[in-house]
């Protein structure tokens, strides 16, 4: 059915064959609305952006969420020890993800630096991680005095390219630190055949990936252990919060002792505090949020991955856009939706320029993960008297030095452009909206590059 409304209120021209070859690879799109994006100005150059009424709000809150709620505040028992909530949500999401068991945690990062204590990353070692990731990944391995080694991020995927691997691996590599960034699978088999080869632990960064995908399990249950976040702009958000899950019970046993003060649990027993230990659990209420938001997660997944299937295909067919490439039998959960931008193809707009049009046109859009190492975090762990007692100036110069070889993960630094989850969650027409601002942009380049 063809959206008249909006041809007309937009002045739209009703066949995408007049004259334009821009359209030519735009075509019709759903409900056969047809995007004819060169007709309009840009907005930013004064005609009328493609998209109004903003997106849908994140968080979002239910008020028949409250009484629960309540409950717990009313009741008093607000910490773990004092009630059964977070032991109740570590059943639930365990079972969500097919794992065998669930610890809550405090936030995304605590759950890290957990499961690297448990699996014995210590002072002097080294974890091979993902460059292309939020710096909570970097900082987890950092708080454990270990080093995080980088391997090269796969332009075609976002996350670790598993054949940069084995090169950097050391007499004291413990751990990899896979990374399902924005919720995209990484290629999990390889690095895993990896892992066991060299008898090195796999800590799955699955923070921004609840229910991801790959070859018919869970992200979160294909290493030894998988870590979650509820923060605020999450899929599952709690404000803050975090999860650990895992097929084994010895290992989420040692994890419960150590987030809580190391005090004795399940298979993990000695008389008194018999082993180190932290504070990093979750509250009651915090997991009286996050278990009555599960059906929500599951429906709202689906509807992301609908939509971001539909602008992989739109998209795609644009000059200058290239979606990103799953690895087979994967699903993705779209935390952020990123596509690979190409500014040649844009008559030389950068892509703050076309996230500055984009954003004219009522869909906000830009880069997102820099080339972090460079920051100073680095520079200031590897000039601090621990890491070097540890390593000693040869290694940390050569350390210092390989950030030079990540020229994949520099590419992607460079090039790649999101849309907010929050996004996907919009009706169809405010999908279509995404794609014809983009299209309008591809075909006003020459014109923006101007501007
Ligand atoms: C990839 C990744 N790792 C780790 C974290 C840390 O999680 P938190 O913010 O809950 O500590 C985040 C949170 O944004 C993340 O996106």
């Amino acid at each position: 059915m063809k959206d008249n409304t909006i041809l007309t209120r937009r002045s739209f021209i009703r066949t995408a064959a007049a004259s334009s070859v821009a359209l030519s690879w735009l075509g019709a799109s759903r409900g056969s609305r047809v995007f004819a994006a060169e007709a309009s100005k840009p907005a930013l150059l004064g005609g009328a952006p493609v998209h109004s009424g903003g997106w849908v709000r994140w968080p979002q809150w239910r008020e028949g969420w409250e009484p629960e709620l309540l409950g717990v505040w009313r009741s008093g028992k607000w910490f773990r020890g004092s009630g059964g909530h977070v032991a109740e949500f570590e059943r639930g999401y365990a079972k969500l993800l097919g794992a065998r068991r669930c610890l809550a945690t405090a936030s995304g990062t605590t759950a890290l630096i957990v499961s690297l204590h448990v699996m014995d990353v210590d002072a002097g070692d080294e974890v091979i991680v993902s460059p292309y990731t939020f710096i909570a990944s970097y900082n987890a391995i950092l708080t454990r005095k270990a080093l995080p080694v980088f391997a090269d991020t796969d332009p075609v995927t976002l996350t670790v390219d598993p054949g940069s691997i084995e090169s950097r691996i050391t007499e004291r590599t413990r751990a990899i630190m896979p990374v399902h960034i924005f919720g995209l699978p990484c290629e999990m088999d390889p690095i895993s055949a990896i892992a066991r080869k060299h008898k090195l632990a796999v800590v799955e960064d699955a923070c921004q990936a609840w229910l991801a995908e790959y070859q018919g399990r869970m992200c979160g249950t294909l290493g030894d252990l998988g870590c979650f976040s509820f923060q605020e702009s999450k899929h599952i958000p709690a404000g803050e919060g975090g999860a650990i899950t895992g097929l084994s019970e010895e290992l989420i046993d040692k994890c419960e002792s150590y987030h809580s003060c190391g005090h004795a649990s399940g298979t993990n027993q000695g008389s008194g505090f018999f082993t180190r230990g932290d504070n990093y659990r979750m509250t009651q209420a915090q997991a009286v949020i996050l278990m009555q938001q599960f059906d929500k997660l599951v429906q709202e997944t689906e509807i992301r991955r609908a939509n971001a299937d539909y602008l992989n295909a739109q998209l795609g067919k644009i000059p200058g856009i290239t979606p990103v490439g799953l690895p087979k039998n994967s699903r993705a959960v779209w935390h952020l939706y990123p596509f690979r931008y190409d500014a040649a193809q844009f008559n030389g707009l950068s892509r703050d320029g076309f996230a500055r049009a984009m954003a004219a046109e009522g869909v906000p859009c830009g880069g997102v993960y820099h080339e972090q190492y460079y920051d100073g975090l680095l520079d200031e762990a590897i000039a601090s008297r621990g890491f070097k007692r540890l390593w000693g100036a040869e290694r940390l110069k050569a350390y210092r030095d390989s950030f030079q070889e990540l020229r994949g993960n520099k590419q992607v630094c460079e090039t790649t452009v999101a849309f907010t989850q929050n996004m996907l969650l919009g009706d169809h027409r405010s999908i279509d909206d995404i794609i014809e601002a983009a299209g309008k942009v591809q075909a006003h380049s020459a014109a923006l590059v101007k501007a």
